[in-house]
């Protein structure tokens, strides 16, 4: 078994470079199918949920290369099957883009139901009701999905709930569906943006991506195209929570300083300096946290992607803080790591309670999911001792090189191995 071995105390220095962003990777591999050229995507980040979701396109049919670490070239013209393989597809949550990418395609899809990280129940009624108003029926049985329609026809779709998934997945259904589909209550993440601007630069129609009302105008062929992915705003969050966790002055480079500005406002708030530049954010923490209360919503609200980090922090800082989760039932299951180094935490259903202590002790720990595997490692850097962080598949699904990017700072972080076998299931 792996794990990651961190031994808190040594404050963080130098600059780090930001790789791609996974949630908008994730859904741009697929979107490729959808194309009739070669697409060539860049800035795609070096993590096992794009090496999984390129090896099932590979698997279906394309031909897969990558020119270098961070460049795909991917001809999807050999993908003549709607059907994705169960085996690949049921670890990754993110492949139910593939529902919508090749029900655009064929009007026709076969995926197994999604796994991916387990905060509670995790419903894609939203996105079967947008394939539904486009003329798709599906039915569920053996774990797989299957959707299809004599033709797509676009329509008018209101989303129930504020859906990252489900509004990518009709504007992947939608974009060569024959009219117009207008989404309401759209998601408005900067990965929405991205994937319409990557649809777009294929030759599609789509307007009002970033607001809560998108208009696609289908078309009838999309061409290759060459894209180049935004920057992770998850990760750079992440390293800015290391800083203020650990202390010290970090270049964060290769960001969009606007999709930071909910985290940025929050660590200003807990005492930590964060200046801005045209694609870097510079962060600094040399005094005393202050507490402070963050409420996670969908953009531009705080991310819920960046909860369990910020908690990391603010187990530290002087007060109490509260902290309640807005978009998902369950994400609070990495706190029992935290008690267990000291952190005085309490949780009523959606709410953390965090009363800030001095010290915290080094504890074997549990990356319960990717962005507690985050959380863990900045609790951990802030420690006495040496911290072993179990369950790390998970952080590597989702950040590039972690272990290398904390080293050149400074952190006191190795990846260690154990004849102990990992008894936990994804
Ligand atoms: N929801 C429904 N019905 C649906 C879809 C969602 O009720 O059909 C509910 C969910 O239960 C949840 C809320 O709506 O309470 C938001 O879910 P959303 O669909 O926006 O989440 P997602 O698309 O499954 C993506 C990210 C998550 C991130 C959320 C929210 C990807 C691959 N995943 O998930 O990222 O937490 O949006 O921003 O893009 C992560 O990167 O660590 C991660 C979990």
């Amino acid at each position: 078994m792996e794990k990651f071995a961190v031994t808190g105390g040594n404050r963080l220095s130098g600059e780090v470079s930001i790789s791609g962003a996974k949630n908008a990777a994730v859904a741009i591999i697929p979107a490729v199918v959808l194309s009739d050229g070669i697409c060539r995507i860049e800035n795609v980040p070096n993590i096992a949920d794009v090496t999984l979701i390129a090896s099932i396109l590979e698997a279906m049919g394309a031909d897969v290369k990558r020119l270098n670490k961070s460049t795909l070239q991917i001809d999807p013209s050999g993908i003549k099957t709607p059907v994705a393989s169960y085996e690949l597809v049921r670890h990754m949550r993110a492949s139910y883009y593939l529902l919508g990418a090749l029900l655009g395609k064929f009007h026709r899809a076969e995926v197994a139901l999604p796994g991916g990280c387990d905060f509670g129940v995790r419903p894609i009624d939203q996105h079967l009701k947008g394939f539904a108003a486009l003329g798709a029926s599906h039915n569920v049985s053996n774990g797989m999905i299957r959707v299809k329609s004599e033709k797509l026809l676009g329509s008018h779709i209101y989303l129930d709930v504020v859906s990252v998934g489900a509004t990518m997945n009709v504007m992947l259904a939608a974009a060569k569906a024959e009219g117009r589909t207008i989404i309401e209550n759209a998601a408005k993440e900067p990965h929405i943006v991205d994937l319409a601007n990557f649809l777009n630069s294929m030759g599609a129609d789509i307007r009002g991506a970033g607001t809560d009302i998108i208009k696609i105008r289908g078309v009838s062929r999309l061409n290759g195209a060459a894209y180049s992915i935004i920057p992770d705003q998850i990760e750079a969050g992440t390293y800015m929570a290391a800083v203020a966790a650990a202390g010290g002055d970090v270049l964060i480079k290769n960001v969009i300083t606007k999709h930071l500005e909910s985290i940025t406002a929050k660590l200003r708030e807990m005492g930590v300096e964060v200046e801005e530049y045209d694609d870097a954010v510079r962060v600094r923490r040399t005094g005393e946290l202050r507490h402070c209360n963050i409420i996670t919503m969908p953009h531009p609200g705080f991310p819920t992607d960046m909860q369990p980090q910020m908690a990391a922090v603010l187990i530290k800082a002087k007060g109490t803080s509260i902290v309640k989760e807005g978009v998902w039932d369950n994400r609070f299951k990495y706190v029992d790591e935290l008690r267990r180094m000291g952190a005085k935490i309490s949780v009523n259903e959606k709410t953390a309670v965090i009363e800030g202590v001095d010290v915290l002790n080094a504890s074997p720990l549990k990356s319960t999911d990717l962005r507690a595997g985050a959380a863990m490692i900045i609790a951990a850097l802030s420690a006495n001792g040496t911290s072993n962080i179990e369950d790390i598949q998970y952080i590597e699904r989702g950040y590039e090189d972690v272990v290398e990017k904390f080293r050149s700072l400074g952190a006191d972080i190795k990846r260690i191995h154990t004849t102990e076998t990992n008894t936990q299931t994804a």
